[in-house]
């Protein structure tokens, strides 16, 4: 079953890229754009406070993984609700909110699954993205989309994470958005 699967979807890749862009559609130039797709890219920044904006839930096992500022116990679960805005300045605009659980997912507390659902309030695209995925505390993740609302309803890609500021109770990620819609979603 999984290796037939496997050459269905190569067959499909094949026939995806040789097919031409289709006229009507609209699509902003992009080195990653795959061909045909509405694309929408940018970034923003999260400020994460510790026992403020986030805070741990349940603590780990004990014992596993070396806890600093960087590193969790395994299994700790904590929980945020972030402001995200438009330069890594606390003071500058704010454009959305991010709120979410992660999970310490590796033995040496370095590694989590995260969940978050980011509502944005940007002039043209007002909603929400929910993202599922891996998140390393000092390496950038790419998290991939699973969905939204809104303007963003039928959205798919990824929104990359990445730590801008690690030291002091404030930190702060680079929060890259890699949007992405199916010709089937776009506006007629
Ligand atoms: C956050 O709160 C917990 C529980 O009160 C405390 O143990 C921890 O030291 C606090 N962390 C910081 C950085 O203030
Ligand atoms: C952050 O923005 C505020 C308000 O615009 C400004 O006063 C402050 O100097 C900025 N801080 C940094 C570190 O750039």
């Amino acid at each position: 079953m999984a290796p037939y699967l496997h050459y269905t979807a190569l067959a499909l890749l094949v026939i995806l890229a040789s097919s031409p862009p289709s006229d009507h559609v609209v699509a902003a130039p992009s080195h990653h754009r795959p061909v045909g797709m509405k694309s929408l890219h940018f970034s923003f920044f999260q400020h994460e406070t510790i026992n403020k904006t986030g805070y741990i839930i349940v603590n780990g096992v004990p014992g596993k993984g070396v806890v600093s500022q960087t590193t969790t116990p395994f299994g700790t679960i904590f929980a945020f609700q972030d402001p995200m805005t438009v330069t890594a300045n606390r003071s500058s605009k704010l454009v959305g909110i991010a709120e979410g659980t992660s999970i310490t997912s590796s033995l040496d507390g370095l590694r989590s699954i995260s969940i978050a659902k980011i509502t944005l309030d940007l002039k043209g695209h007002k909603g929400s993205i929910s993202v599922v995925g891996g998140t390393h505390n000092i390496k950038p993740s790419d998290h991939p989309v699973v969905g939204g609302t809104g303007d963003f309803m039928f959205v798919q890609g990824t929104v990359t994470s990445s730590p801008v500021e690690l030291e002091g109770l404030t930190v702060v990620y680079k929060i890259e958005f890699h949007l992405y819609w199916p010709p089937y979603a776009m506006k007629t």
